[in-house]
């Protein structure tokens, strides 16, 4: 069992928690996730670890769905039945001098360890941050706390530029240069920030996360295209080259289970 030793709401869909899990820690790198399962009937779900602190793991979900929300109603001094990992490739950390990491919604989370990688090592770390609303940003007093410069985009303005990362980034390239870029958020979003930094000649690092089972490679329910090839992102991944990836698929995919997940959710009303 993993004990739950801290947690924090980060919003009303969004929360904290911080799990202790020697193992996990003691080999984690930024980029990798663990498997975790509520309880000992519960479905496996993906996390991306966020920070490590000695023994302790720290894991951010937003509560979209039954798992999530499950996840949602333990607290402090409750456990969890599994926590895997850590798992997946650990992000490629470049040799470069600058960085520009564009951030949506719950994407702010497992882009931190990347960003905050960079910065330990000298690199001058720009973040774009977007979200819906001031309430839905998280982690800004976080990314504070290491990057030169933060610019943040909110859907209905009610905090910095009004509308999207992708209006930012269009502005910032009219007089600014970065060596590399990661974009983590909405499929939709990576998907257009790709585009937009090609026409710039920018490359894009992108994490994708395609629903999860094993997360060891033998399922093969995590496939994505890249290129003209297939990969899984549990093992070969989360993080791909934008430019390469199939969005429209992964698109596409992302409401294959929206029955069985309908169903899952009434069974949390019911409890
Ligand atoms: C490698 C990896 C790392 C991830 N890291 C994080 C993280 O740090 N924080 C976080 O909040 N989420 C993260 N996710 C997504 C998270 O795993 C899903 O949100 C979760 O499995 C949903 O489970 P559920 O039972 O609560 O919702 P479900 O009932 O299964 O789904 C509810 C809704 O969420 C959507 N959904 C389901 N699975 C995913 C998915 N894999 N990605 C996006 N949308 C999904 C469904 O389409 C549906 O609309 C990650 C996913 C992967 C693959
Ligand atoms: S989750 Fe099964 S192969 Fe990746």
């Amino acid at each position: 069992m993993y004990e739950i030793v801290a947690k924090e709401i980060l919003n009303k869909d969004v929360d904290l928690m911080v799990i202790k899990a020697p193992l996990v820690a003691r080999n984690a790198k930024p980029g990798h996730f663990i498997i975790l399962r509520v309880d000992d009937e519960g479905e496996r779900i993906p996390l991306t670890i966020t920070e490590i602190d000695g023994d302790l793991v720290s894991i951010i979900y937003q509560k979209l769905g039954y798992t999530t929300r499950l996840l949602g109603t333990y607290n402090v001094g409750d456990s969890l039945s599994d926590f895997v990992g850590p798992l997946g490739k650990a992000a490629h950390i470049r040799d470069i001098k600058n960085v520009l990491g564009i951030a949506g919604g719950v994407g702010a989370a497992p882009l931190l360890p990347q960003l905050k990688e960079y910065a330990r090592r000298g690199v001058k770390v720009t973040l774009v941050i977007g979200a819906r609303s001031k309430d839905h940003l998280i982690l800004l007093d976080k990314y504070k706390e290491f990057c030169d410069e933060i610019l943040i985009a909110t859907d209905d303005g009610s905090l910095g530029t009004k509308g999207f990362v992708t209006d930012i980034l269009t502005e910032l390239y009219k007089t600014r240069k970065f060596d590399h870029t990661i974009a983590i958020g909405p499929l939709i979003m990576m998907k257009f920030v790709v585009i937009l930094n090609k026409k710039h000649g920018l490359k894009t690092d992108v994490s994708l996360n395609p629903v999860m089972i094993d997360g060891t490679g033998m399922c093969g329910n995590c496939r994505v295209t890249i290129g003209d090839k297939t990969f899984f992102a549990c093992v070969d991944g989360p993080d791909f080259p934008g430019e390469e990836v199939n969005f429209d698929e992964l698109l596409a995919r992302q409401n294959y289970y929206h029955e069985e997940e309908h169903v899952c959710n009434l069974r949390l009303v019911k409890k």
